[in-house]
């Protein structure tokens, strides 16, 4: 229905204009530091950062590539928490002393013997550059927020024990060399988004993992579903882990080629350990992070929790970023009891994969072996099977291929959900659906939808498109009062590509975040900010060259901000780093050190809520 008076406006900052320079940029009104970047000592000896810190130095220091990120108060306190981030990925050639000279593109590892193998050393250091960092800061005095030494202060790794929990834990798909009954593994990898659960634990997904590791499978052996669906390579993994020197255990597990003669004697399932959703519980160091494979295996962007209602199921949404895979949900069959709610309500319930009609209804549609065709006919033996499998099982169901699903984010005014599609260059004119509405998607755009009654748990849903990507044409922006195709373009104020992180803080701004490889006209990637009642969207902070905006968490007083620089300077050529001309020296500016990916505290100087 139309509204007769228009609802007062959330954003009371000035929007900034893009920017192409090398620093952070907020609103006038606003200040930010630079805090943990990569290596910062946080744990045991706290061995003190450079580039000649070693693999063991690095289980001790913050990780590279931060990620998602959440701000778990202590006793309430918005000066004092544990901050725990995702540490995605690395840049190995920003990494080592040895790659000093060499052409190296990202992604590069620098140059080794290959009949030696890769140096021990930079392998493990590079593995202990991934995973979680859990991390005690305090605000000083003075304002600014510091490292707390702390019992808290852990790095989780590649390497850190994990319990496999769930209908995958001990099936035949997880046994290996390491963990024959098939309840553990060892190690996260590339942790892209994360979300906090209903009970005070945090969640970190596996996103891009696959490409960790190699099957050399081959025309008469072809490797299993459960690799070649997710894109395990044939050729050598990502950074040649599984070529280490030492051909240890640790290392050769990344080669997931049959060479033993049973699944226990080898690791040949060491890829279908990795996929899921991994449970940390930051106010216990000594506690050992669960794999909750109920909730399905796919590439994992991230997770949110829909808010939780005393005696009702747990409801948590997820997206596989990757072209043309789907958005899920889970509904837990135990239902939530404050006193008692913990991570075991993931590991009984429903998994949905979610159908978006062309007429502008939604159905979710449930991954449970037995029903709707999921059994031995058409090739599903098990819950465990269709767990693993998740996204054939989903093709399968036919649900609806979307572009690229990053982060989700729940309004907590009227239970909305919002998803982040970040692009998709190659769906074509034949593959356009409603809800994925442009062929050659370069900009991305942000689906929403209200479950049925409000009630999370339904199994159908009304969805729109809120805000398309792009400079104009066909870019625009919706409101809670309904969405016009024809509505409000993005201009100076907003215009914006590649939605990525997504955040909708207490009083429902939408946090938006780019992930953009095009700076023309959208400047280095930014943060911005909707207002869902009024279709207002301003953005509100810009980052340095060639970096991505990742990664949003505020104080419970909403008076601090924190957000995540990842990956400044990747785009430096190989020639460029060869030569040492990086495009980026941020935060350092220092002509010794590499670009390094940190948090950015940001406050409002009259001490007012962020965002206001
Ligand atoms: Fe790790 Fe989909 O971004
Ligand atoms: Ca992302
Ligand atoms: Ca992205
Ligand atoms: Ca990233």
């Amino acid at each position: 229905p139309p509204v007769e008076q228009p609802p007062a406006e959330l954003l009371g900052f000035k929007a900034v204009s893009v920017s192409s320079a090398d620093q952070i940029v907020v609103p006038e009104g606003y200040s930010h530091a630079v805090i943990i970047p990569w290596g910062t000592p946080i744990s045991g000896a706290l061995p003190a950062f450079s580039l000649a810190s070693t693999g063991e130095d690095q289980a001790d220091q913050v990780g590279n590539h931060h990620d998602g990120m959440h701000f778990y108060p202590i006793d309430g306190s918005s000066t004092d928490g544990l901050l725990v981030l995702n540490h995605e990925y690395i840049e190995p050639r920003f990494m080592h002393l040895s790659a000093a000279g060499q052409s190296l593109g990202s992604g590069g590892v620098p140059a080794f013997d290959a009949q030696v193998g890769r140096p021990v050393d930079e392998v493990l250091k590079e593995i202990n550059a991934h995973g979680v960092s859990i991390v005690r800061i305090a605000k000083a005095q003075d304002g600014s927020w510091e490292v707390v030494q702390s019992p808290f202060n852990r790095r989780i790794t590649g390497l850190t024990r994990m319990e496999l929990t769930g209908p995958v834990r001990g099936s035949d798909f997880v046994k290996t060399l390491y963990s024959p009954q098939g309840t553990a593994t060892r190690g996260t990898l590339n942790n892209c988004g994360s979300g906090p659960t209903p009970w005070g634990t945090y969640m970190a997904a596996e996103e891009n993992w696959a490409g960790y590791f190699r099957n050399g499978a081959t025309e008469t052996n072809p490797a299993p579903r459960e690799h070649a669906r997710y894109g395990v390579p044939s050729a050598n993994g990502r950074y040649g882990w599984e070529l280490a020197a030492d051909g240890s255990d640790r290392f050769v597990r990344f080669d997931a080629s049959e060479n033993g003669a049973s699944a226990e004697t080898d690791y040949r399932n060491e890829p279908n350990c990795f996929g899921w959703m991994v449970e940390i519980d930051p106010f216990d160091p000594d506690s050992t992070p669960k794999k909750r494979t109920a909730l399905g295996r796919f590439g994992h962007e991230g997770v949110v929790f829909a808010p939780v209602t005393e005696g009702q199921p747990v409801v948590c949404y997820s997206g596989d970023d990757s072209r043309f895979e789907y958005i899920y949900k889970f509904v837990s069959a135990g239902t939530y009891n404050a006193a008692t709610a913990d991570g075991s309500l993931l590991d009984e319930g429903t998994l949905y994969v979610a159908r978006f009609n062309e007429d502008g209804t939604g159905t979710w549609l449930p991954l449970v072996y037995g029903e709707n065709g999921l059994h031995e006919d058409n090739g599903f033996y098990s819950q465990a099977d269709v767990l693993v499998n998740t996204r054939t099982a989903a093709d399968f169901l036919g649900a609806t291929p979307m572009d690229r699903p990053e982060w989700g984010a729940v309004d907590p005014a009227n239970g909305d959900v919002y998803f982040t599609l970040t692009n998709n260059s190659r769906r074509t004119e034949e593959q356009v659906n409603a809800a994925n509405p442009r062929a050659a998607n370069l900009h991305g755009h942000i689906i929403r939808w209200a479950e049925q009654d409000a009630n999370h748990a339904a199994t159908s849903f009304e969805w729109d498109i809120f805000l398309k990507g792009g400079d104009s044409g066909e870019s625009g922006v919706a409101t809670n009062i309904g969405y016009d195709p024809k509505g409000d373009r993005l201009d100076a104020d907003n215009v914006l590509s590649s939605p990525d992180g997504l955040w909708i803080d207490p009083d429902s701004r939408v946090w938006i975040q780019m992930d953009s490889g095009a700076t023309d006209p959208f400047g280095n990637c930014a943060m911005l900010v909707a207002d869902p009642n009024t279709g207002t969207v301003k953005r509100f902070l810009v980052g340095p060259i060639s970096n991505e905006i990742t990664g949003i968490t505020m104080t419970p007083d909403q008076r601090t901000l924190f957000i995540n620089v990842q990956h400044p300077g990747s785009g430096t050529s190989g020639a460029e780093f060869a030569a040492g001309n990086y495009v980026s020296r941020w935060p350092d500016f220092d002509d010794s050190l590499p670009p390094r990916s940190s948090t950015v505290v940001i406050w409002k100087d009259d001490g007012g809520v962020v965002g206001s």
